[in-house]
């Protein structure tokens, strides 16, 4: 067997993996008819995006057409499949952020109804399981976030395992939502955040944003990481930690792709614990597999060894309970 096809059939995690962002264009096109809502452009070239803000209102744009638990539950059967069928996918652990669809009328209850019934369907039919993180684009101030945090509390779902914050880190800085994390630790629910993302400045999204998401928002692991190599201290601080950074390959914005794999091999060189996942594959014009085969085509000197580390480490960093850790 060649190593592309080794990397395209090694069993594989994907920890940071936003729901929207999964969206095939033609389930897009179908539910946004529907729903009589028009895109502003054919479904198959919304996905070319101009730059990292563009991409996200086209997350926000295309968020409007998942309404009902029939949608949520379609379009999360399709990511799980989708991501089997590519690359032999085990398990996923799955950003939702509930802001994008309370405009349109959509409760909490329809959303998590609809997700956990194509989360059975994708089990039964792949055998691949999946956990939801419930998200906040911090453009949300701390009492949405707050009222957010209410809707997963009072309805709550053992599936739902954690609390995430996504968007543009220029937007909200992390310390506005310490007590909404504050809340959702003791209730026994695990936090993630984004931070440091390259496709932001390092004023917008700086390294002592790590320490931050550390010290005040108590972060069990973090997505991306890449601008903390700017500070090497911040660095050593967070290998010392050990903690887990979900970081991926493919970014909405075109130009960062060499300098994104060139930052997720200097973090694993310099001894961070790194994993690899897909943030928005079709949005991103990409699946788990590709994004293993592309970042090994920047590494040559990497081999089966490397692979073998990322998948373990997807499923050391999984928010799976111990017990079916060790089964997966
Ligand atoms: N960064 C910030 N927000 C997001 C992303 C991302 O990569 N994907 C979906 N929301
Ligand atoms: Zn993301």
């Amino acid at each position: 067997m060649d190593f592309q096809t080794f990397l395209r059939r090694i069993p594989k995690v994907d920890l940071h993996c936003h729901l929207v962002g999964t969206l095939r264009p033609q389930t897009l096109a179908q539910l946004a008819s529907t729903h009589g809502l028009a895109l502003p452009r054919p479904a198959e070239t919304l996905y070319d995006f101009a730059d990292f803000y563009d991409f996200l209102d086209v997350l926000r744009l295309a968020s409007a057409s998942v309404r009902t638990a029939d949608d949520f539950s379609r379009v999360t059967y399709e990511a799980l499949q989708d991501g089997h069928s590519a690359g032999n996918l085990r398990h996923a652990e799955l950003l939702f952020n509930p802001q994008y669809f309370y405009p349109y009328g959509v409760s909490y209850r329809t959303m998590v109804d609809g997700m956990l019934d194509g989360m059975a369907g994708a089990e039964r039919d792949f055998g691949v399981s999946a956990l939801l993180v419930a998200s906040f684009d911090r453009m949300i101030d701390a009492a949405g976030a707050m009222q957010i945090l209410d809707d997963v509390l009072a309805y709550r779902k053992p599936q739902v395992v954690g609390i995430g914050l996504d968007g543009a880190e220029r937007t909200g800085p992390p310390q506005r939502f310490a007590e909404v994390y504050a809340r959702a630790g003791a209730a026994g629910l695990k936090r993630t955040a984004h931070v440091c993302e390259d496709n932001q400045t390092l004023e917008e999204a700086p390294p002592s944003n790590y320490a931050i998401c550390r010290d005040l928002l108590k972060c069990d692991r973090l997505d991306h990481g890449y601008n903390l190599l700017a500070d090497p201290a911040m660095v050593m601080r967070a290998r010392d930690e050990g903690l887990y950074f979900n970081t991926c390959t493919i970014t909405s914005v075109t130009r960062n792709l060499e300098r994104r794999r060139a930052s997720i091999a200097k973090m694993v060189d310099l001894g961070l614990n790194v994993t690899l996942n897909t943030d928005d594959p079709v949005m991103f014009k990409t699946d788990i597999a590709h994004s293993y085969q592309v970042l090994f085509q920047s590494q040559p000197q990497w081999g089966v060894a490397r692979a073998r580390a990322f998948s373990l480490d997807g499923v050391a960093a999984s928010w799976l309970d111990d017990t079916t850790k060790a089964a997966l």
